[in-house]
């Protein structure tokens, strides 16, 4: 009856149905098939290792779990509910192949190491994958930014037009914000690449086991010292989830952006028609889909989060089955910030500005208005004089309808005498830029010594 249960043999009826549909985790777990097959490979190569298991056998069981994971990428391997997880479904397969020898895999470990033991190898893979989509992202932000090195636009802040950027400005400022989330990551792998198999259920072993051997064998960075802080930590998974979604975040913020630049209203870009869909009853439509749908996936990720959260709070050590519940929502999270960077780069790339429009628009709404404040600062006039001088000239400029460079020289010299001779060489867009000094501003001379030191890191 249960001996295809690995656990079957201190019970003596059947498991209802629908627990085992209920407890299953196969339907995802599977995904973790080469982890398990590569971890239980170094287990059985440290059995032999320590005497625990002969060479001979620690070679066949190598051999046949490397059969099993072709099986597997053949699609010719069957699951069921019955066995659970993909931690038994293998371990049964090598037992119907092995016999006694497979049944030996097992010894001196725990599904509750094996399982954090397989998640993180997975995890430790997924942040790799994660940091070369950044890196192809952080490049195609690069490559537009050089594609529209002269290019300026507004800037905003509360979404009102505040004051000239670069789009090179612009670009690198995602550049930056993804350059973090890389290192958020790298630092997160640290703490994923600590070995976790070897502390068996929650105490460790009796058996003379060599888990310095398995670090070397998997790669690890170190061997976790506390077995019963191995079992229930989960801390990992709730980091990289936590830095999925800051990456979900970034691109959430830049497509809104774009979607709102891609309007009739704004119309600053024009998105690749590869990459936007149309109406099945507006015939004019291109609408931003992709754009608003890693917007709109966002939420996944930072559901994943909560749901994780809420999954560790209160748990007591060591192992708790609710644990197995890490899953889905990590995969899921990686899965869904994986495909939104693979096509925010492909969009960033295929993305062209729309010169002559924003030309014709970028000496509205007072872009030159903070540098003229900042100008009347550099002869003499304090600052909070001078802002509400600004003030006063912009309330001109909004009752006579017209931009801060079209009043009369004299308004300025009520200001202080002799102003108006010089104000000329500040007003207007391209004068404000040209203005900009500061280190880390979007002075052009900061601009292209930052797009040549990206150039560089990002080679
Ligand atoms: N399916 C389980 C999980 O994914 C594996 C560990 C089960 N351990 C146990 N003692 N039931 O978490």
């Amino acid at each position: 009856m249960s001996q295809q249960k690995t656990w079957g043999g201190r019970f003596t009826g059947e498991t209802d149905n629908r627990v085992e549909l209920f407890t299953e985790s196969i339907s995802f777990d599977q995904r973790l098939y080469r982890e398990d097959i590569l971890a239980s490979q170094a287990h059985a190569r440290m059995l032999a290792h320590v005497g625990l298991l002969t060479a001979d056998e620690a070679q066949a069981i190598v051999g046949v779990l490397a059969d099993i994971q072709a099986e597997i990428e053949r699609g010719e391997f069957s699951y069921s509910v019955k066995l659970e997880d993909i931690h038994t479904h293998i371990e049964q397969a090598l037992i119907k192949r092995l016999g006694d020898i497979g049944r030996k895999l097992h010894t001196g470990r725990s599904r509750n190491d094996q399982v954090i033991t397989d998640v993180k190898l997975w995890t430790r893979n997924a942040i790799d994958v994660i940091d070369a989509r950044l890196l192809e992202m952080q490049r195609a932000l690069l490559a537009n930014a050089e594609a529209h090195r002269d290019l300026v636009i507004p800037g905003y802040t509360h979404f009102q037009r505040a004051q000239p950027v670069l789009v090179p400005h612009y670009f690198l400022a995602y550049v930056e914000k993804h350059q973090r989330d890389r290192q958020r990551l790298a630092d997160c792998r640290k703490r994923v690449n600590v070995l976790s198999l070897g502390t068996a259920a929650l105490a460790g072993t009796s058996l003379p086991i060599d888990r310095e051997f398995v670090r070397k064998e998997l790669g690890f960075d170190s061997v976790a010292a506390n077995s019963l802080d191995v079992s229930s930590d989960r801390d990992f998974v709730l980091e990289f989830v936590f830095d999925l979604s800051l990456i979900a975040l970034h691109l959430a913020g830049w497509a809104e952006e774009w979607i709102l630049w891609s309007t009739t209203e704004f119309n600053f870009i024009d998105l690749p028609d590869a990459f936007c869909t149309g109406s099945s009853i507006m015939p004019h439509k291109k609408n931003p889909d992709v754009l608003e749908l890693i917007r709109g996936k966002s939420a996944r990720v930072a559901a994943a989060l909560t749901q994780l959260t809420l999954l560790v709070k209160g748990l007591p050590l060591a192992y708790n089955r609710d644990l197995q519940e890490d899953k889905e929502a990590l995969f899921d999270a990686f899965d869904t910030v994986s495909a939104s960077l693979e096509l925010a780069a492909a969009l960033v790339r295929g993305t062209t500005f729309r010169r002559e429009v924003i030309a014709s628009r970028i000496e509205t709404g007072y872009l030159d208005a903070t540098t003229l404040m900042e100008f009347f600062v550099k002869q003499g006039v304090p600052l909070r004089s001078a802002h509400e001088a600004v003030g006063k000239l912009i309330r001109q400029c909004e009752e006579r309808r017209c931009r801060l460079s079209d009043l009369a020289p004299e308004t300025f010299d009520a200001i202080q005498p002799g102003l108006s001779g010089k104000v000329g060489a500040v007003l207007g867009v391209a004068n404000a830029l040209a203005a900009f000094q500061s280190y880390g501003s979007t002075a052009p001379a900061q601009v292209a010594w930052q797009l040549d030191a990206w150039h560089e890191r990002l080679k």
